[in-house]
C-alpha cells in the first residue's frame, strides 16, 4: 500500500549521503547508490543454492533474509516474496531502471527480475507469457502484479500516444478494481475480493496495445454484511465520505455511518487508507479509461441504491409477515430506480409463486414474506445489482482497452484471491479455495511433472524426486462422474429447489458418497477438504442456495420495469421460465471459467511469483515461523528445490544447441562458418566437450541437450559474446600489424630511395666525368677509394648558408642555379715576382665562372668578386695527364690572361663545364698546361713526377711537383655501402615470418571447409596453438643457457658446437678512439676486440666482453693471430647482413620482449585467446564450476591449460636475440678480399703517400672528432669529400 513518507524518505537520502561524502556530484552519487543498493545479501539469493535442504532451512533462510530487507529470493526461476509489510524503498524508477535488460543472475532477486524475463523471453522468443501470483490473502499478490505492470509499462517503449494511453488505462485499471474489488478484511486491508487476470497484448515491436481483464468471482457476500472490524468494498466509503455536494443531493447521500451495509461491522476507517483521496484516485482513473459523466453518474445511483436498499428494515406484523418499517427509504430508492414505489413495496415484502401442474402452468400466489425472508430477497437483490455492476465495470474497461491493431503475443499476470480459511466457510471460500488448488497443479504440472517426465523420455539419468500432486483434491471438488462436491450441489439444487433446506440435506446425502477419498471427511452439517494448503471444514447451511444464485422472478421484473436504461443493462439475460435447461449455477461457473484460466496460462510460458505472508498483523518485524513454515510445506518449496537440484535448468534440441553455439568450438567452426560434418548430436557434444565445461553440468539426451545451471548456460552466451569481440580483436590486431608492416616497408623503400636518388644524379656527372678525362689523367688514390657523388655547390652558394647568400650577392647570381662552387687555389703572378697560389672561391653558374676573392684591408676582410668569366668565352680546359689538381681555363678574349688553379674537384669542375656548355669547350689534357698569361702571351706549365712531394703537388716556379699516381685506366672502387643507420628489424606481428616472407612457414591449419550439413569429422582445432607452444622452448632454453655456460640446448646438434672462445678468435685492436652512438661499440685506442663479423660497408661487427657492437673497420688493426692464417683461406660467405638491432645481447636480453623478433608462428603475447574459452576465464578470477580442466590434444599435462589454451604464451613471444644468432666468422679479416685496406675513415684523404701507415698521425690529431658523424644518414664518400675539403681550406 502507500508506503509510508518516512520510510520513503529514508531511502532516498542514503544516496544523497553518499554524495555528499563523496565530494563530486554525479560521479559519486551512482557510485554511491550501486554500494547502497547493492547491500550486503544475507543467505542465500537462490535456495536451489542451499546446503541442506528442509522445510527449516528454507525457512530459515527465509527470515533471515526478510529480517534484513532481503524480501526475495529464487529458487531457479521461481521468485519467493515474503511480504514485508513496509516500504523498502525498492520499486523506484531508478531501482526499475536498474533491472532493464539484465538477467535474472545478474541482480539481486526482484519482481521487476521475473518482469524483465518475462517481457524479455516474450518479445525474444515470440511466446505468450503468463506471471501466476499465488499466496495467501495478504502475502503480497497484488502488490507483486502491480509492479509487473508497472515495470512493463516503464520498459516497453512507444512514443505513440495510443501506445501511452493503454500503459495508463493499464496502470488506472488498479484503483478503478481496488476500490470496486478490494476490501479491508482481517488479514489485510485491500484483500482482494475477486480473482483478475489481466492480459496485456504487444506488437511485434513490444508495444502495449491493447488489453483485456477476465474476473472470477466477485465476493458478493460482502456488499450486504461483513464480520466486525472487516469493511465492505472500499468505494462505499470513498462514495459516501468524499462524494461531491451535487451527488449528495442527487441520491441522498450520508456517511458511510448512515447506512446499515457500511456501519454495521463497526470499522469505517481504516489506518491506511485514505478514503477521500482514493475516491478523487477512483474518479481519475474512471476519466482515464474514459467512463463517461453520465456513466459515471449511474455507477454512483447504483451504488446508492444499493446502500438505500440496505437501509430498508422490515419490520414484523402481528401475522408475521414482514412490512417495511419506514416507506421513506422505499420510496426514495423507488426514485434511484425509477420504478413505482408501491411495487417495490411489494416485491420486497412478498413473492410470487407459481405452481406447476403435470409440467403446464398453475395458479400464481403471492406469498407474504416473514421479515428474514424479506431481507434475504433485499440482500439477494443489492448483491446482484453489484456483482452486475462489477462486471459492467469489468467489461466496459476491456472495450476502452480493446487492442488498437493485431496483436503478436501477450503477457498475462495473474492475481487471484489467495487460499482461505475462515472460522465459517462457506460456499465463497470452497470456490476460493478450488482455483487456488487448480493453480497449484498448474504449478506441479509445468514445474515438477512436466519436468520429470522429459527426463524420462530423454533418457537422463536421474532420481525421481516425489512431490504431493494435488489432482486428487481438484478431482473431489470439479468430477462429474462420479459426482464431486460440485456435482453433488447441483444435484441437490436441481432436486429440492423450492427449499433451501431440504437441498441442502440433500447435499450432505449426496457428499457420503465421497467419503471414500482420502482428502475428504463428511461431519454432518459440515464437511473437511484436506487441500494442498490446508484442511477447511466447510459449513453446509446455505451452500446449495449460494449455489443456485438465482434472483427471484419478481425481482428481476421490477428491475426490468425500472425506466434506468443503466439498472436494466446490468441484468441483460434474463433466464427463459420456459427452458428447460438448468440455469448456470455458481459452481458451474467457477469450474468454468477456472478451467478456460488454467487452459490460457497452459498456453503461455509461466513464471511463478509464491508470495508468503510473515504474519496475521501486518506487523513488519513478526516473523511467525509456524505460520510461514506451514506455507513453505503446503507451496512445496522443498520439493521445488529438489527438483530444481536434482534437474537441468536448460535445454534444448541439439539443432538448436549447435546453431545457437558453434562458433565455441574450433572443430565446429571456422572463421564464423560451421564446418561440423558430423550429426548435430555429435557436434553439440562436441561443442560441449571443446568449451570446457564440467561434464557433470551437462547431460545429452535423445532429442536434446541438457544444461544444468543456469550459469552454464550464461557462460555459454558469454563465451558467444566474446568470441565476436575477440575476432574483431583478432582482426584488428592483424590490420594494425599489417599497417606497421607495410609503413615501415615503405618507410625503408623512401629511406632508400631518398638516399639514392641524388646519388644517382650525381652519380651521372661523375660517370660523365670520367669519359671525358677518358684514362687521360693520372689518378689519385683517393679518388680511387669509392665513387664520390658529385655534390657541385661545395659552399652552398645556391643554399640557405649565410655564407653561401654572402656568396651568392657578390657574385651577382640572382634567379642561376649554381651548379659548382668550391675553393681553389689561383696562380696569381705579382709583379716581378713569381707565380704564387693564393686561395680564391670558384663559383660556376650556367652563364659564368666567378672568382671571388676575400683581400685584407686596413685590418677588414672584404670578399669581393675578382673576376666573371662568360662560359661562352672559354674555349677549352688545360690538365696535365699527371696526377695533380692543376688546370687552366682558356678563355677566347681576354686582357687578363686565363686563369690557373689547383681545384681539388678538378674532374667534377671540368664535367660541370662540359656539361654546361654542351661539350663545347675543349678538354686539353697533355703533359704540359698551356695557358695565356696575358693577352697574347702563352706560356706552359711543366709538370714534374716528383715522389718527395708529401701531399697533393707543389707548385714553384711554372711547375708542378707531384708524386706519381694511379694509372689513368684505373677504375674507383665500387661506391661505398651506406650503414643503414639504426634500423629497427619488422619482426613484429603475426603478418611476418621469421626470416622473411620467402622463407617456409610452419604448416598452418588449412581451412575447413564450411557445413551446411554433415559429413565426417574435421581436423582436430587446437592445432594452431601447437607449434606456438613448440617453438618456444628453444628461444627459453637457449636464453636462460645465455647468462651462465650451460650447454647449448640439445635441438641445436646437427651443427658443431660453437669453438670456444680464445685464441682461435682474430682480434682486433682498436688504432683510434672511437665514440660509439647506439649499436656501435666505443672503443679508447688498443682497445682489444674480438671480430663477429665483417660487412664490406666498412661497419664491422665486433664483439667486447659479450657486448657486440659496430665499430669502423679502418679503425681496427687486427692481432697478428698466434697460428698463422693462411691468407688464402676464403672467409665464409658474407652473409647478408642485417644492420644491428640492438647495441648489445645483454642489454637486449633484459629489455623488453617487443625490442626482438619474435616467433612467426607465435601471436603476440597479448593476444587473447579465442578460439577455445573466450569468455570462460572468469573476470573475477573466480573459478568457475562448470569448467573442467583442459584436455589438450597431445596429452600434456592439463595442468597447463592456461597455457595450452592460448594461442601464444607469454613465452612465446621472447626468441633470442637477433645478434646473438649471427655466425661467428672463421679466419681473420685480413683475408677478406673485400675489405678495404686504405683506411676508409675521415681524416685519411689528406695523405698523399703511398703507405698507410700515414693515416695514423692525422687521424690521431683529429683525435674524437674523427668519428664518422652522421654514419647512417651521410654518405661515408661525401662526408670524406667534405672532409678532404676542410682539410685543403686549413692549409
Ligand atoms: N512488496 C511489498 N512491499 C511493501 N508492502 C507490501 C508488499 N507486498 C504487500 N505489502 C503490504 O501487504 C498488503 C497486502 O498485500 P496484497 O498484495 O494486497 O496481498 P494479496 O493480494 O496477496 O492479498 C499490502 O496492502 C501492503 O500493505
Ligand atoms: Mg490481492
Amino acid at each position: 500500500m502507500a508506503p509510508s513518507k518516512k520510510a520513503g524518505r529514508k531511502v532516498i537520502q542514503a544516496p544523497k549521503k553518499g554524495g555528499a561524502s563523496g565530494g563530486t556530484g554525479a560521479k559519486f552519487a551512482k557510485a554511491d547508490w550501486k554500494e547502497g543498493f547493492k547491500k550486503k545479501q544475507v543467505g542465500v539469493s537462490d535456495m536451489t543454492l542451499l546446503t541442506k535442504i528442509s522445510n527449516e532451512s528454507v525457512n530459515e533462510n527465509l527470515e533471515k533474509r526478510w529480517k534484513n530487507g532481503d524480501i526475495y529470493t529464487y529458487i531457479g526461476s521461481v521468485l519467493i516474496s515474503v511480504n514485508p509489510f513496509r516500504d523498502l524503498g525498492i520499486y523506484t524508477d531508478t531501482v526499475l531502471q536498474s533491472y532493464k535488460g539484465k538477467n535474472r543472475l545478474e541482480m539481486t532477486p526482484h519482481v521487476y527480475s521475473i518482469a524483465e524475463s518475462a517481457y524479455y523471453n516474450m518479445n525474444a522468443y515470440h511466446e505468450n507469457q503468463c506471471v501466476i501470483i499465488s499466496g495467501e490473502s495478504g502475502a503480497g499478490k497484488t502488490e507483486a502484479a502491480k509492479r509487473i505492470m508497472q515495470y512493463i509499462a516503464a520498459v516497453s517503449g512507444g512514443e505513440d500516444s495510443s501506445i501511452q494511453e493503454i500503459k495508463d488505462m493499464v496502470l488506472a485499471t488498479n484503483p478503478l478494481l481496488e476500490s470496486f474489488g478490494c476490501a479491508k478484511t482481517l488479514r489485510n486491508n485491500n484483500s482482494s475480493r475477486h480473482g483478475k487476470y489481466l492480459e496485456i497484448m504487444f506488437n511485434d515491436h513490444g508495444e502495449p496495445i491493447g488489453a483485456q481483464i477476465t474476473n472470477y468471482l466477485l465476493e458478493k457476500g460482502r456488499v450486504v454484511g461483513q464480520i466486525e472490524n472487516e469493511r465492505n468494498f472500499h468505494i462505499f466509503y470513498q462514495f459516501t465520505k468524499a462524494a461531491s455536494a451535487e451527488q449528495r443531493e442527487m441520491f441522498g447521500l450520508q456517511g458511510p455511518e448512515a447506512y446499515a451495509y457500511t456501519s454495521r461491522s463497526n470499522c469505517l476507517e481504516v489506518s491506511d487508507i485514505d478514503d477521500t483521496k482514493d475516491f478523487a484516485d477512483t474518479i481519475h482513473a474512471m476519466q482515464v479509461i474514459g467512463l463517461s459523466a453520465h456513466e459515471q453518474s449511474e455507477i454512483f445511483r447504483m451504488l446508492a441504491i444499493i446502500l438505500w436498499l440496505g437501509n430498508v428494515q422490515f419490520v414484523e406484523k402481528d401475522d408475521g409477515n414482514a412490512e417495511i418499517a419506514d416507506t421513506g427509504v422505499t420510496d426514495f430508492v423507488a426514485y434511484l430506480m425509477e420504478v413505482d414505489s408501491a411495487l417495490v413495496q411489494k416485491v420486497l415484502t412478498s413473492k410470487v409463486v407459481e405452481t406447476q401442474r403435470g409440467g403446464r402452468r398453475g395458479s400464481i400466489y403471492d406469498v407474504p414474506l416473514n421479515p428474514a425472508q424479506a431481507g434475504s430477497g433485499r440482500d439477494a437483490l443489492t448483491k446482484a445489482i453489484y456483482n452486475n455492476l462489477f462486471e459492467w465495470i469489468v467489461s466496459r474497461v476491456n472495450v476502452s482497452m480493446k487492442p488498437r491493431g493485431a496483436h503478436t503475443q501477450l503477457i498475462g499476470i495473474l492475481d487471484i484471491f489467495g487460499f482461505e480459511i475462515f472460522e465459517d466457510n462457506s460456499f465463497e471460500q470452497l470456490c476460493i479455495n478450488y482455483v487456488n488448488e487448480k493453480l497449484q497443479q498448474i504449478f506441479i504440472e509445468l514445474t515438477l511433472k512436466t519436468e520429470q517426465e522429459e527426463y524420462v523420455r530423454e533418457q537422463i539419468k536421474w532420481t525421481p524426486i516425489n512431490y504431493f500432486n494435488n489432482k486428487i483434491v481438484c478431482d473431489l471438488i470439479e468430477e462429474r462422474r462420479p459426482p464431486g462436491i460440485f456435482a453433488a450441489l447441483n444435484d441437490a439444487c436441481a432436486t429440492a429447489h423450492a427449499d433451501p433446506a431440504a437441498a441442502d440435506n440433500s447435499f450432505v446425502q449426496r457428499l457420503s458418497a465421497l467419503s471414500s477419498n482420502p482428502h475428504f471427511e463428511p461431519r454432518g452439517s459440515q464437511f473437511l477438504v484436506k487441500h494442498y494448503a490446508g484442511d477447511v471444514m466447510y459449513n453446509i447451511p446455505g451452500m446449495t442456495d449460494k449455489n443456485k444464485d438465482a434472483l427471484v422472478k419478481d425481482l428481476l421484473d421490477l428491475v426490468a420495469g425500472s425506466g434506468n436504461q443503466f439498472l436494466q443493462s446490468l441484468f441483460p439475460d434474463r433466464p427463459d421460465p420456459n427452458s428447460k435447461k438448468r440455469p448456470p449455477t455458481a459452481g458451474d461457473r467457477i469450474k468454468q471459467s477456472a478451467s478456460a484460466l488454467v487452459e490460457n496460462l497452459m498456453r503461455a510460458q509461466p513464471s511463478y511469483i509464491r508470495t508468503i505472508k510473515p504474519n496475521q498483523n501486518r506487523s513488519s518485524s513478526e516473523y511467525d515461523t509456524k505460520a510461514i513454515l506451514h506455507q513453505i510445506k503446503y507451496l512445496g518449496l522443498q520439493e521445488n528445490i529438489r527438483v530444481r537440484r536434482a534437474g537441468f535448468a536448460y535445454r534444448n534440441t541439439f539443432e538448436k544447441m549447435v546453431e545457437r553455439f558453434y562458433l565455441l568450438s574450433p572443430a565446429t567452426s571456422y572463421a564464423g562458418d560451421y564446418i561440423w560434418q558430423g550429426d548435430p548430436r555429435s557436434g553439440c557434444e562436441k561443442i560441449l566437450t571443446d568449451t570446457g565445461i564440467a561434464k557433470e553440468e551437462w547431460q545429452m539426451g535423445v532429442t536434446k541437450a541438457f544444461i544444468k545451471n543456469p550459469e552454464t548456460l550464461f557462460a555459454l552466451e558469454t563465451m558467444r559474446d566474446r568470441y565476436w569481440h575477440n575476432m574483431a580483436a583478432r582482426i584488428q590486431r592483424a590490420w594494425r600489424n599489417y599497417q606497421r608492416y607495410r609503413n615501415e616497408c615503405a618507410t625503408r623503400i623512401q629511406r632508400f630511395w631518398k638516399n639514392n636518388k641524388e646519388g644517382i644524379q650525381y652519380a651521372e656527372v661523375r660517370e660523365y666525368g670520367h669519359q671525358i678525362l677518358a684514362g687521360r689523367k693520372e689518378r689519385r688514390r683517393f679518388s680511387l677509394l669509392s665513387y664520390r657523388r658529385f655534390f657541385g655547390d661545395y659552399l652552398d652558394v645556391g643554399g640557405k648558408s649565410a655564407f653561401g647568400q654572402e656568396m651568392h650577392s657578390i657574385c651577382g647570381i640572382g634567379s642561376e642555379d649554381v651548379a659548382f662552387s668550391s675553393k681553389i687555389q689561383l696562380l696569381v703572378s705579382k709583379l716581378g715576382r713569381s707565380s704564387k697560389p693564393s686561395p680564391r672561391f670558384l663559383v660556376i653558374t650556367q652563364k659564368a665562372v666567378h672568382i671571388v676573392i676575400v683581400s685584407e684591408a686596413n685590418g677588414r676582410q672584404t670578399t669581393s668578386l675578382e673576376r666573371k668569366i662568360p662560359l661562352v668565352t672559354i674555349k677549352s680546359i688545360a690538365m696535365s695527364n699527371f696526377r695533380d689538381d692543376w688546370m687552366a681555363l682558356n678563355c677566347n678574349i681576354s686582357e687578363e690572361g686565363d686563369p690557373v688553379f689547383s681545384c681539388i674537384f678538378k674532374t667534377e669542375l671540368a664535367t660541370t663545364l662540359l656539361r654546361l656548355t654542351q661539350a663545347s669547350i675543349q678538354l686539353l689534357i697533355g703533359p704540359t698546361i698551356d695557358y695565356a698569361k696575358k693577352k697574347d702571351k702563352r706560356t706552359q706549365i711543366k709538370v714534374i713526377r716528383d715522389e718527395t712531394v708529401p701531399r697533393n703537388d707543389v707548385y714553384k716556379s711554372h711547375t708542378i711537383h707531384v708524386p706519381s699516381g694511379e694509372p689513368p685506366t684505373s677504375k674507383s672502387r665500387p661506391p661505398a655501402k651506406r650503414k643503414p643507420g639504426v634500423v629497427r628489424p619488422i619482426t613484429q606481428g603475426k603478418l611476418l615470418r621469421k626470416g622473411g616472407p620467402d622463407k617456409p612457414v610452419a604448416a598452418s591449419r588449412p581451412r575447413p571447409q564450411a557445413q551446411p550439413i554433415p559429413g565426417k569429422t574435421a581436423t582436430p582445432p587446437v592445432s594452431i596453438q601447437k607449434p606456438a607452444v613448440a617453438t618456444v622452448q628453444k628461444p627459453t632454453a637457449s636464453a636462460a643457457g645465455s647468462g651462465r655456460s650451460v650447454p647449448p640446448p640439445p635441438v641445436r646438434q646437427a651443427a658443431p658446437p660453437p669453438p670456444p672462445e680464445g685464441p682461435d678468435v682474430p682480434m682486433y685492436k682498436a688504432k683510434f678512439q672511437f665514440d660509439g652512438q647506439e649499436g656501435e661499440m666505443s672503443m679508447k685506442k688498443d682497445d682489444l676486440v674480438e671480430l663477429v663479423e665483417k660487412d664490406d660497408n666498412g661497419w664491422w661487427l665486433v664483439k667486447r666482453n659479450g657486448a657486440e657492437g659496430w665499430a669502423p673497420s679502418n679503425y681496427l688493426e687486427l692481432v697478428p693471430p698466434k697460428p698463422k692464417p693462411a691468407p688464402t683461406a676464403p672467409p665464409p660467405p658474407p652473409t647478408t647482413r642485417r644492420p644491428p638491432p640492438a647495441p648489445d645481447a645483454n642489454q637486449a636480453t633484459s629489455r623488453p620482449a617487443a625490442k626482438v623478433p619474435v616467433k612467426s608462428v607465435a601471436a603476440s603475447a597479448n593476444a587473447k585467446p579465442v578460439s577455445v574459452f573466450p569468455g570462460m576465464g572468469a573476470g573475477n578470477g573466480s573459478s568457475t564450476p562448470w569448467k573442467k580442466s583442459q584436455q589438450t590434444s597431445n596429452g600434456r599435462d592439463s595442468d597447463e591449460s592456461p597455457a595450452s589454451s592460448r594461442p601464444s604464451s607469454s613465452l612465446a613471444s621472447k626468441p633470442p636475440p637477433p645478434v646473438a644468432t649471427k655466425p661467428k666468422p672463421g679466419p681473420p679479416v685480413g683475408a677478406k678480399p673485400g675489405a678495404p685496406k686504405i683506411p676508409g675513415k675521415p681524416p685519411i684523404p689528406s695523405a698523399p703517400r703511398p703507405t698507410s701507415s700515414t693515416a695514423t698521425p692525422l687521424a690521431q690529431r683529429q683525435g674524437g672528432g674523427a668519428k664518422p658523424a652522421g654514419v647512417g644518414q651521410m654518405d661515408l664518400a661525401a662526408a670524406l669529400a667534405k672532409r678532404a675539403q676542410h682539410i685543403a681550406d686549413n692549409e
